[in-house]
């Protein structure tokens, strides 16, 4: 959940590590801190962003080094201050942890035992504890034998004041080597260190990583190991913002030429697609908007006839499922890198089950580990509320479901979809008026039927999670059995209304609340009667949800813009989540 970077060499460490954890902010953003080393160490720490980390080390006397260890936080373990930032420090150890030690208290009150004293509440302090407790004369020895106490998922950045070297190790959470002629990095994502490298390295379990000036050397149990290096095709334009005030609105207005993109590359070509006819149940699976772009596909192949189930990976994970051999579970994921969705990868291997995976960071545990992946190349997400990895994990799992159940109208409309979007996408204006009448309300629903309610799931979820109003999705005939009686004089209900078939059902709950004094906005592929009205162009069912949640999102975007808020990096929230 938490970022980390470390690097040495010669490029100046100051920069590395504040550039870098400017850019793996989107994980984790309640407090940050850096290690220096130098003739000793130095720590400086701070709660809050990470522009005031930098004002603190702009405003420092800091020593001469050529290594450093830096990491910005999201707390699992022991409230937001500055004491529990890292980097950690006990004896000659000091590190930066990303992920949670579950045997941390049995550690400490042993350590405990033996005299050692904690200045934080902390699961990471333990681990420099740990360390130190074995470190005699060999750094990687003392690792090596603290990594077998713990329990729990861990990338680790360490230095010792005895060594010249940095030292780096992981269990289940990410990690990788950044490699260049100017030195050598670690850290949590690729996109923090493009602006010097795009040569990486994946690291595999407890595999430990020693780095000096010539470079580096990976040991896995006092072997000596080698491992690939690759290229990104990620570059630091990734992380231009282009010119717009947020990442997400960027994203959003990245999504017809993403769209236009993955159309030409399998419209024509659907054989490289995978082919789920041979399946005859299918378990989507994922977390949050990943979750939601599986109820999406449920209702689609449903339709197509196929035997289909949608579960939230966190319940999943620990449910007891009966698998029979022509399963599939589909994970879904923009990092690859979530906790239990990878629990739910792993629940269907260990069954001999196939997974298909749905994911956007290539080299991800997800992507590494699945049977099958799917790519679905939306470039780096940074802003915290995912829009185009949504956007196209819809749109690939509309095209399998049109491999699966091929039509008429599916290409065609299929070609006129990203010009469709362009111009939805183009009419701010009117967004903004929308979002005027939103922005003051405390309270927001979304309602609709079959794929109209997975449509308002996702709708619902933007607006939360940006502009902090409370919303809720509802099955628009659930409405009546308990929620309507949260409907008063103003109450903004989005009424989501593409699917013919029941548009009779939806428009009736509608006015079941409007007549309790709700404000109607109507989104639908007919005109209708309502004052606030988004129509969007009627196309194939298949297609139909890439041209409403655009919508969506952008709405969402202005709310949140409306009341201030700080769209990229939503309260409490981190883009991904690696612990359970
Ligand atoms: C969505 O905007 C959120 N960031 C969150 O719900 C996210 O979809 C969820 O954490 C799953 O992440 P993943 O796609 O990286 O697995």
């Amino acid at each position: 959940m938490c970022g980390i970077i470390g690097y040495k060499g010669k490029n100046n460490v100051i920069d590395v590590l504040i550039s870098g954890l400017k850019k793996l902010e989107y994980r984790g953003y309640d407090s940050s801190g850096i290690a220096l080393k130098g003739q000793g160490i130095q720590i400086i720490k701070s709660v809050g962003r990470i522009s005031d980390l930098e004002n603190k080390v702009n405003n420092t006397e800091l020593i001469k080094t050529d290594m450093g260890i830096a990491h910005t936080r999201w707390a699992t373990h022991g409230e937001v201050n500055e004491v529990n930032a890292h980097p950690h420090r006990v004896g000659k150890i000091t590190l930066v942890h990303n992920g949670i030690i579950e045997n941390a208290e049995e550690l400490r009150n042993e350590l405990t035992s033996k005299g050692v004293k904690f200045n934080s509440n902390t699961d990471t302090e333990v681990i420099a504890a740990l360390i130190d407790s074995y470190y005699e004369n060999s750094v990687e020895e003392a690792i090596e034998k603290a990594i077998h106490d713990l329990k729990g998922s861990y990338a680790l950045g360490i230095i010792c004041d005895d060594s010249d070297k940095l030292y780096a190790v992981r269990c289940q959470s990410p990690l990788i080597l950044g490699v260049s002629d100017k030195g050598t990095f670690i850290t949590s994502d690729i996109g923090a260190i493009l602006k010097y490298t795009n040569k990486y390295s994946l690291l595999g379990e407890n595999e430990i990583v020693t780095i000096d000036e010539n470079g580096y050397k990976l040991e896995k149990d006092g072997q000596e190991i080698k491992r690939e290096v690759m290229t990104s095709n990620l570059t630091e334009e990734d992380n231009d913002l282009h010119g717009y005030d947020h990442y997400m609105l960027k994203e959003i207005m990245e999504e017809p030429v993403l769209v236009n993109k993955l159309i030409n590359k399998y419209a024509n070509n659907l054989n490289a697609l995978p082919d789920l006819s041979q399946y005859k149940n299918i378990h989507i699976i994922g977390c949050g908007s990943a979750y939601y772009a599986g109820m999406i596909a449920k209702n689609l192949f449903e339709d197509d006839g196929v035997k289909v189930e949608c579960d939230v990976a966190s319940e999943y994970r620990y449910r007891n499922i009966i698998y029979d051999d022509k399963t599939l579970v589909i994970l879904i994921s923009q990092s690859g890198e979530t906790a239990d969705t990878i629990a739910a990868m792993r629940k269907a291997m260990e069954n001999n089950i196939d997974t298909l995976a749905i994911v956007n960071v290539d080299g991800s545990t997800i992507a590494r580990e699945t049977t099958y992946k799917v790519l679905i190349e939306a470039g780096r997400e940074v802003a915290v509320a995912t829009t185009k990895a949504y956007i196209l994990q819809v749109l690939i799992l509309s095209l399998l479901s049109y491999k699966l159940n091929p039509d008429d109208n599916y290409l065609s409309d299929l070609k006129k979809l990203p010009q469709q979007l362009n111009v939805l996408l183009d009419r701010t204006g009117y967004f903004k008026k929308l979002a005027d009448q939103i922005y003051k309300r405390n309270d927001v629903f979304f309602i609709g039927r079959k794929i109209d309610y997975a449509i308002c799931m996702e709708g619902s979820l933007k607006l939360k999670e940006v502009s902090y109003i409370h919303s809720d999705a509802y099955q628009a005939g659930e409405l009546k059995h308990g929620t309507i009686s949260l409907v008063e004089d103003g109450t903004v209900v989005f009424g989501i209304v593409t699917d013919d078939f029941i548009r009779d059902k939806t428009i009736s709950n509608l006015e079941e609340a409007i007549s309790r004094g709700a404000k109607p906005i109507y989104v639908g592929t007919e005109d209708s009667k309502y004052e606030d009205q988004i129509i969007v162009p009627k196309v194939h069912k298949k297609l139909q949800p890439l041209l409403v949640v655009p919508v969506l999102q952008i709405i969402a975007y202005y709310v949140a813009l409306k009341r201030g808020c700080d769209i990229d990096k939503p309260k409490n929230l981190a883009k991904s989540v690696t612990v359970e």
